[in-house]
């Protein structure tokens, strides 16, 4: 009997060996990030619990949502070149460790706006994350609330504000797409503002529709059309966006308004809020951004879904940083994929990190739980690599722990 156990094993532990190795990058010529969904029978069967980075969430997200919502995640602007420095850029950084430093208690917490938070990473505003997972926003926020990471909301999401602050056990932060007409905008940041919102993200760098190839393919390659199940036009895009649910949208002619400093006073009059300007590339409006009263500047290029040919959001850093000059609070995001991501933009200067699809692949693949495993991986990579690194708490990383790469 025992000798029959043992040859089953031995029967099982080669064929996991042999998938393995048949699935291993070395003998495929594949990238690593694609192992864990190539081993799994079927990626959209894949157990979360094996999943080691948040790439592997990628493979099984792709796998599970269609062709046509996975180009609108996935695309950059034109041929994708910023989509790809965002993240390939954090290389042009490398760590400096420090030795003799006691690493026995390590501490991820953070502060800002008078908020202590365990870990500086921060859910980015994603839209219509029903497209997704039908629990969209709803799930991302109990992933977040879960594990006390801030969630930014945007104004676009498939549920309303309302609801997802229920979600969440407190009101997110709010992103704002201004439209064309303020009563609607007006009426959206008040909403925001009842729900109980302490911050309002203005988002400057959508004002105009950017050039998106891969997904305009897709489109024109899909048996669906998105008119199937969109109804075409600013009116019909809104109605089905929980925030926008009862307010009058008849005169809209588009939901990306353009941020003029009329409008920015205007809404600096009205609400209470913090307020966040959301895609600050360059010194020179960081700067600006503080002396016209945001309270916070978030360094971004949209995960460059906009502007091509735009460096990325870590090579921005460093001029803010200097041009801000201690005086607000500087997130950032685009291409974070790594705790050592996290570990070089905090070095840079950013008080928090932010990420937006690696949160979306978890939801994607497995809702909630999905969400959660992703920040979780992100977390566990950043507390090692602060181990490793010699800094025991967030104020420990400063910019004596990067240099940048000479070659
Ligand atoms: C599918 C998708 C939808 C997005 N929707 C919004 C949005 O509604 N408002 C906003 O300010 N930014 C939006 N963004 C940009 C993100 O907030 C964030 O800047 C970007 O995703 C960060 O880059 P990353 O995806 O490489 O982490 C969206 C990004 C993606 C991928």
């Amino acid at each position: 009997m025992r000798q029959e156990i043992l040859r089953v094993e031995a029967t099982r532990n080669r064929r996991r060996f042999l998938k393995f190795l048949f699935s291993s990058p070395l003998l495929l010529g594949v990238s690593h990030q694609n192992n864990w969904a190539q081993q799994a029978d079927a990626p959209g069967q894949a157990d979360l619990r094996h999943a080691i980075n948040v790439f592997d969430l990628e493979a099984v997200a792709q796998a599970k949502i269609a062709p046509h919502h996975w180009a609108y995640l996935a695309s950059g602007g034109d041929d994708e070149k910023t989509l790809r420095a965002n993240a390939d850029d954090f290389d042009l950084y490398q760590i400096r460790p420090k030795r003799f430093v006691d690493i026995r208690q390590m501490d991820l917490s953070c502060e800002l706006f008078g908020q202590r938070y365990p870990s500086p990473l921060f859910l980015s505003p994603v839209g219509s994350q029903k497209a997704f997972h039908p629990e969209a926003e709803v799930a991302t926020a109990k992933a977040a609330a879960q594990r006390g990471h801030q969630m930014v909301l945007s104004s676009v999401s498939s549920f309303s504000v309302s609801e997802v602050a229920a979600s969440y056990g407190r009101a997110p932060w709010f992103q704002l797409y201004p439209t064309d007409v303020w009563s609607v905008t007006e009426g959206i940041i008040r909403r925001a503002e009842d729900a109980g919102c302490p911050a309002l993200v203005l988002t400057l760098d959508n004002g105009a529709s950017s050039n998106r190839e891969r997904l305009i393919r897709e489109r024109l390659n899909s048996k669906v059309p998105c008119n199937a199940c969109h109804t075409p036009g600013p009116q019909g895009y809104l109605s089905t966006r929980g925030t926008y649910r009862g307010l009058d949208l008849s005169s809209i002619t588009t939901h990306l308004g353009v941020y003029t400093w009329e409008l920015i006073d205007r809404i600096r009059n009205l609400t209470k809020m913090k307020m966040v300007a959301k895609g600050i590339m360059t010194a020179g409006d960081a700067a600006l951004s503080v002396e016209r009263g945001f309270d916070a500047v978030w360094v971004s290029n949209h995960g460059g879904r906009q502007l091509n040919s735009l460096f990325a959001p870590i090579e921005a850093l460093p001029e803010v940083v200097q041009a801000v000059n201690g005086r607000c609070p500087i997130l950032l995001d685009g291409g974070v994929r790594r705790g050592t991501d996290i570990f070089k933009a905090l070095a840079l200067g950013a008080s928090a990190v932010c990420i937006g699809r690696p949160y979306i692949w978890g939801l994607g693949g497995f809702g909630q739980a999905g969400v959660a495993k992703a920040l979780e991986l992100l977390d566990a990579e950043l507390l090692t690599d602060m181990k490793l690194a010699g800094t025991p708490t967030i104020a420990a990383i400063t910019s004596s722990f990067v240099q940048r790469r000479q070659r």
